[in-house]
């Protein structure tokens, strides 16, 4: 159930061919009015504990969230927003991912702890999908004032310049930033000490949309993350497609964002590459 206007791949085709600069100017105005006015200004009652002190959030993330998904709800008819922010408050909210109507995946702000530490490296994340494909996104670096936007099968852009991720220089350290240690089990962790080998440079992540931009523009050769949030992953992995690159599961297919995956996972420059890491992830690696 999507509202009274039941959309189909050829209407939001059709939005996304002519409203795609007003869901920019969204995102834009998000970070205007809530986010930057906050940058390096957050006040101490202006911050909250989520699971526990590394799980942060601020006024900025639920004023941007409000913000977008007032308008980003009412540009598309039919469309419903699923944001990290009102998931945390009701869970169930999560289950509009696996439904007919179009949906905005929404993380206000990924990097909340960079943002709360003053450190630019967060950014906002929009994507739109359907039936489970994402088809559009957005990866907005407000105090770097950079924006990424991909459209499926139109290629990805940084502030309007095409991105083309290519392959890792041969005989060089891959560069792979991968899981936090909260989002972790024994297994996974297992599967992650893989990544520490002869050939490979591995560290933790940062903002996990802002890595996803970092393999679409060549400079890390790849992600691998072992959780399944579809706000962290969905604007990330669409921008590493389109800009040729791969992503793929322990078992091999590629991520979904409706859940179901076997992680961790890898996001990718190149198809190769992904390869190379789900080898090193599963131990086979020869
Ligand atoms: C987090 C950030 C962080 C990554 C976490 C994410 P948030 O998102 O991307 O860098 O390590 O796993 O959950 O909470 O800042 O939106
Ligand atoms: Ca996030
Ligand atoms: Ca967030």
């Amino acid at each position: 159930m999507g509202g009274m206007i039941e959309a189909t791949t050829e209407t939001i085709e059709e939005f996304l061919a002519h409203h795609s600069a007003l869901v920019e100017d969204a995102v834009r105005k998000a970070a205007a009015a809530e986010i930057l006015p906050r940058f390096r200004r957050l006040a101490d009652h202006e911050i909250d504990q989520k699971s526990g002190p590394h799980d942060l959030v601020t006024d900025a993330d639920r004023l941007a969230e409000r913000y977008l998904t007032e308008v980003l709800g009412a540009l598309l008819p039919g469309s419903v927003v699923v944001g990290e922010e009102a998931v945390h408050a009701d869970p169930a909210t999560y289950d509009a991912i696996q439904g007919d109507a179009p949906v905005w995946i929404v993380d206000p702000v990924d990097g909340t702890r960079q943002f709360v530490h003053g450190d630019p490296g967060f950014c906002t994340l929009v994507a739109l999908a359907h039936h489970g494909v994402v088809l559009a996104s957005w990866t907005y670096a407000a105090a770097r004032g950079q924006l990424a936007t991909a459209v499926r099968g139109r290629g990805a852009y940084l502030d309007g310049v095409r991105l083309l991720a290519g392959a890792p220089e041969p005989g060089r350290e891959l560069r792979i930033a991968t899981s936090h240690p909260d989002y972790t089990t024994d297994e996974q962790k297992r599967a992650l000490l893989g990544l520490w080998t002869d050939g490979t440079a591995p560290r933790a992540c940062g903002s996990a949309g802002l890595e996803y931009l970092a393999v679409a523009r060549g400079e890390l050769d790849a992600t691998a993350f072992s959780w399944e949030a579809a706000w962290d992953h969905a604007a990330g992995l669409l921008l590493v497609e389109e800009a040729g690159g791969a992503h793929l599961t322990l078992t091999g297919e590629p991520f979904r964002i409706t859940g179901g995956n076997t992680l961790p996972f890898t996001a990718a420059r190149d198809t190769a590459t992904a390869e190379r890491v789900r080898e090193l992830l599963r131990g086979s690696a020869g």
